[in-house]
């Protein structure tokens, strides 16, 4: 299983993706007793997007914090590419954040950008070298603040990243030196992280990571692609809970609840976890016979076989012939449907509930919905605005520090956005 942010642009399906505009004060919550900071609503804005997503058509007074993906990794420790995602876009990117007074990051990374972390911090003086290398791109583009988001340290993600069974204690190291520096003192600092804990130099996943907690401002853990099309069965793509699953041997894989109960246990502290949440489902070509056990009009099952082998296609984000990724790797088309895909897609009516003819279940557990289409046999596991009203209901009654959203452009006229806002406790 793996979490990772899907660059749909290479349409990947990847095997196993500020000015504080809210004076929302930090619900506390869960009596962690932690006041002061105020609430997150973040999202991932894809640069290759930005056609599709023009900024005036963002709804800035809903956020905090907007982080511009991606800065790849590149070879050389000093270097950053933004040659997929367009580098004089995102000054008027930063603009237009800080004229609606929302605090402007860039991520560096991502699923097919992260080839060369393991390296920029692998010595002494490559940290040095790639401080100077984050610092020179904030002041360049009058950034807030830097998304690390490494997939992963000590862990090749896509699959021919650098590795070195010292990612995490490097990762750190680059970080306090980070922070030492006068320029990096003020960067707001995040990383985006798995559902489970980075692994150490034992290979396991480590079970101290406070010192994390004392450089970044949040971990944000990617609660998505829990479930996908490489996976053994169809199933949820971000489930709030995977405690209560039928089968724990096989399906509790990662949820909401067991990451930040992961996270935390390595000593990051709740008001410095934002969950991330996912604006986009994942489709599974599935039978009728195994989507809908019991009949027509029966519940759809939860975590049906499917046809591996014969992927549907996503909405129009999605790319039927990418070419091979970033380690030259063939690869297919993706199936992801972003929230508004469902509604263009017919799934959906533009209401959130599901179209004539498809088949529309909630998932108990995982607290997340799912439709069916029983003549094309396309079955989707999304997310909508009750399963985020779900998850900002848990991100108020853990004291967690807010959210973050994948990706900027994925809702429909704001629909998740306003659910999970509400039950996260912002005004
Ligand atoms: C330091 O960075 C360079 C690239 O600039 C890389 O070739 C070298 O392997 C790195 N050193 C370590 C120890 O990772
Ligand atoms: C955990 O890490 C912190 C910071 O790196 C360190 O100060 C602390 O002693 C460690 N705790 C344990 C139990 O190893
Ligand atoms: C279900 O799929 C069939 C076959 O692709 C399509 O003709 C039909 O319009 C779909 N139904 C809905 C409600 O979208």
């Amino acid at each position: 299983m793996v979490t990772f942010h899907l660059v749909l642009k290479l349409g990947t399906l990847l095997a196993g993706a500020c000015h504080v505009a809210s004076a929302s004060a930090f619900p506390g919550g869960a009596g962690h007793g932690k006041p002061a900071d105020s609430l997150v609503a973040a999202s991932w804005y894809a640069g290759w997007h930005a056609d599709d997503v023009p900024l005036a058509t963002v709804s800035w007074s809903k956020y905090t914090h907007m982080t511009y993906a991606f800065a790849e990794t590149a070879p050389s420790v000093h270097e950053l590419s933004l040659s997929d995602s367009d580098a004089t876009f995102l000054q008027q990117f930063v603009s237009t954040a800080h004229t609606h007074g929302v605090k402007a990051l860039v991520s560096v990374g991502g699923w097919t950008g992260g080839l060369y972390y393991s390296t920029d911090v692998g010595s002494a003086e490559n940290r040095t070298a790639f401080v100077k290398t984050i610092t020179q791109l904030a002041t360049k583009y009058n950034l807030d603040g830097i998304d690390f988001d490494w997939e992963y340290p000590n862990s090749a993600g896509i699959g021919c990243n650098q590795v070195n069974a010292d990612d995490v204690a490097h990762f750190l190291s680059f970080l306090q030196e980070l922070r030492a520096d006068p320029i990096g003192a003020k960067l707001f600092l995040t990383a985006a992280t798995p559902v489970l804990p980075w692994s150490d130099a034992s290979g396991n996943h480590a079970t101290n990571l406070t010192g994390f907690g004392t450089v970044l401002d949040y971990v944000a853990i990617m609660n998505y692609d829990v479930w996908g099309p490489w996976a053994a069965t169809a199933g949820p793509n971000a489930p709030l809970d995977d405690a209560c699953v039928a089968d724990p041997a096989t399906q509790a894989v990662g949820s909401a609840v067991s990451a930040v109960n992961a996270w935390h246990a390595t000593g990051i502290p709740y008001n410095k976890i934002v969950l991330g949440v996912a604006g986009y489902g994942h489709s599974f070509r599935v039978k009728p016979a195994d989507a809908l056990p019991q009949g027509a009009n029966g519940p759809l099952a939860s975590y049906p076989v499917f046809d591996a082998a014969d992927q549907p296609l996503g909405d129009k984000w999605d790319d039927p012939n990418p070419g091979p990724d970033v380690c030259g790797n063939p690869q297919g088309a993706g199936g992801a449907f972003d929230y508004w895909g469902l509604i263009e897609g017919g799934f959906l009516y533009a209401d959130g509930t599901p179209a004539a003819g498809i088949s529309y279940s909630f998932d108990a557990c995982s607290q997340t919905p799912y439709v069916y289409n029983a003549t094309s046999q396309v079955y989707i596991a999304y997310d909508d605005a009750k399963s985020f009203a779900a998850k900002g209901a848990f991100i108020e009654k853990t004291g967690l520090r807010g959210f973050a959203m994948w990706q900027t452009g994925g809702d429909y006229k704001d629909t998740l956005m306003n659910s999970i806002r509400g039950a996260a406790g912002f005004a």
